[in-house]
């Protein structure tokens, strides 16, 4: 539904008779004299607008209009991408979400579209320009069956002199992975289940040539993966371990780890949470959703470098074998924990996540991706990820990637000291830290201790940025497929 054909068209080429015609304008450049030249009336319209002030040509502003005289198209929206000085390419992602959704909106399902002129579109710009136009016209109607008057977008031309067709194909495929994740993380706990993500995973493994390995609830206890098998343990649910490998480097190529929390329901289990807003924790499981949605990416476009991802995936519910406060769990490296709360229930499916992956595999990065704290939104809202490492020289490498694809990421300080908050009295460690002090960074500490020495590891939290409850540009209400585009971007500088 939010997938469509996108072509390329130089400007001399392009069919007339489209349904409308999308042109992006600098706030301080206005139309060009090529455009005034050949549409004098509209041109008029457009100057009148922006002296009057009701169209400056902001960022993201627009202006509908019609006109009877043009054979390329009866349609124009003129978009405003403000200061040409200000660029950057997130403008133009921007740009195009608006634009797509006032498309949306109009029930045109086939449109011209330019940005800033015939020939200054550059392959970073087209695939901002593509991912924009997936994001932006995203919507989720999966069980919506009472809605059918909504058409999504079929066919978009996009009108550019410059050799952007990759990067546009690219941007489409990345966007493809952004929803994806979103659509996992929208569909419900009932249907999205551990098994549901293991399918998808087994679906995606097959069309990029991975291997995938499934381990289930007897496997736990033999593999002494304590962690997840103790969260699972109120659920009948039936939970899953789910493993990924993709070589698409070889034997001497770099090897990144993905680890990714696939709660698919927390409801807090024994510690249970408050009923108000209880339904949005089905959104816990968007750290998995974000891998699966990488995975989905590297199927399609197939780097040269190996990516391992693992995704411990179970539901946190209440049954009567339901782990309970003062119980003590065994994690895969041997780490006992004692748990506090019932509800800090990530970090006990990551620590075998990320102490299995490190025990099984040499890997020269490892990110996991989890909604692991409601401190995190406290901190940092829903704009930035949470991020926090063992090596500061990779984080670094991802804030770098983040600012690039404005899949942003905030960095946490996660000194050694960090490590006495999450000391037990009668384990090795305990599952929470000190009430109301620093709860996104004794999380990462606790997660720090499953991480094998050596390894260079960043943990992102993305409670805040990985759903929202209102959107804004193209980020919809909802998951927002947080994580894609920032892993993207850096196995692409891998590679
Ligand atoms: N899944 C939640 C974190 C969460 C909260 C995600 C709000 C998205 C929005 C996590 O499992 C949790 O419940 N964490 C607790 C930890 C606490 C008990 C130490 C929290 O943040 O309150
Ligand atoms: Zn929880
Ligand atoms: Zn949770």
């Amino acid at each position: 539904m939010s997938l469509f054909n996108l072509s390329l068209t130089p400007h001399s080429e392009l069919p007339v008779g489209q349904k409308a015609y999308i042109l992006g304008i600098f706030s301080d450049v206005g139309i060009s004299t090529d455009f005034k030249d050949d549409h004098p009336n509209l041109s008029k319209q457009i100057n009148l607008a922006m002296k009057n002030g009701e169209f400056k040509a902001k960022l993201n502003q627009s202006l509908v209009l019609y006109t009877a005289d043009c054979k390329t198209s009866q349609r124009y929206i003129i978009i405003g991408l403000g200061e040409s000085e200000k660029y950057k390419s997130d403008f133009l992602r921007q740009a195009a979400a608006t634009a797509a959704k006032l498309i949306v909106g109009l029930k045109v399902s086939s449109f011209a579209i330019e940005f800033m002129g015939e020939s200054r579109l550059a392959p970073g710009d087209a695939q901002a320009l593509a991912e924009g136009l997936v994001m932006g016209s995203y919507r989720f109607l999966n069980y919506k069956k009472s809605e059918d008057d909504y058409t999504g977008i079929d066919d978009v031309t996009v009108v550019s002199d410059t050799a952007i067709a990759d990067a546009l194909a690219y941007g489409m495929q990345v966007a493809a992975g952004v929803v994806l994740a979103r659509d996992l993380g929208n569909h419900p706990s009932n249907i999205a289940t551990p098994s549901y993500l293991a399918d998808t995973a087994e679906a995606i493994a097959k069309i990029g040539g991975m291997k995938t390995t499934i381990y289930d609830r007897e496997d736990f206890e033999k593999l002494g993966l304590g962690g997840i098998q103790g969260v699972a343990q109120g659920s009948d649910v039936p939970p899953k371990f789910i493993i990924m490998e993709y070589m698409g480097g070889g034997k001497d190529a770099k090897t990144l780890g993905l680890v990714g929390k696939g709660l698919t329901f927390d409801s807090g289990g024994i510690s249970i949470k408050p009923s108000a807003g209880m339904d949005e924790m089905k959104f816990d499981m968007l750290g998995g959703a974000a891998v699966l949605g990488i995975m989905s990416v590297v199927a399609e476009t197939k780097p040269k470098l190996n990516i391992i991802a693992v995704i411990p995936s179970t539901e946190n519910m209440n049954g009567g074998e339901a782990y309970k406060p003062g119980d003590i769990l065994t994690a895969y490296n041997g780490k006992t924990i004692e748990i506090l709360n019932t509800d800090a229930e990530g970090r006990l499916i990551l620590a075998d996540g990320l102490s299995y992956i490190t025990d099984k595999y040499k890997l020269d990065g490892l990110v996991d991706f989890a909604t692991l704290t409601g401190a995190v939104v406290v901190a940092l809202g829903h704009r930035y990820s949470g991020i926090m490492t063992n090596d500061q020289d990779f984080a670094n490498e991802l804030i770098a990637v983040g600012e690039k694809t404005q899949d942003r990421v905030w960095q946490m300080p996660l000194d050694d000291e960090y490590a006495e908050d999450i000391k037990s009295t009668i384990a090795d460690v305990k599952n929470t830290g000190t009430a109301r002090e620093a709860g996104t960074i004794a999380a990462a500490a606790f997660l720090r201790e499953f991480v094998k020495e050596g390894t260079s590891w960043c943990h992102v939290d993305i409670a805040g940025s990985g759903w929202l409850k209102k959107g804004r540009s193209y980020l919809p209400e909802g998951p927002t497929g947080a994580g894609v585009r920032l892993i993207m971007e850096l196995i692409r500088s891998w590679e």
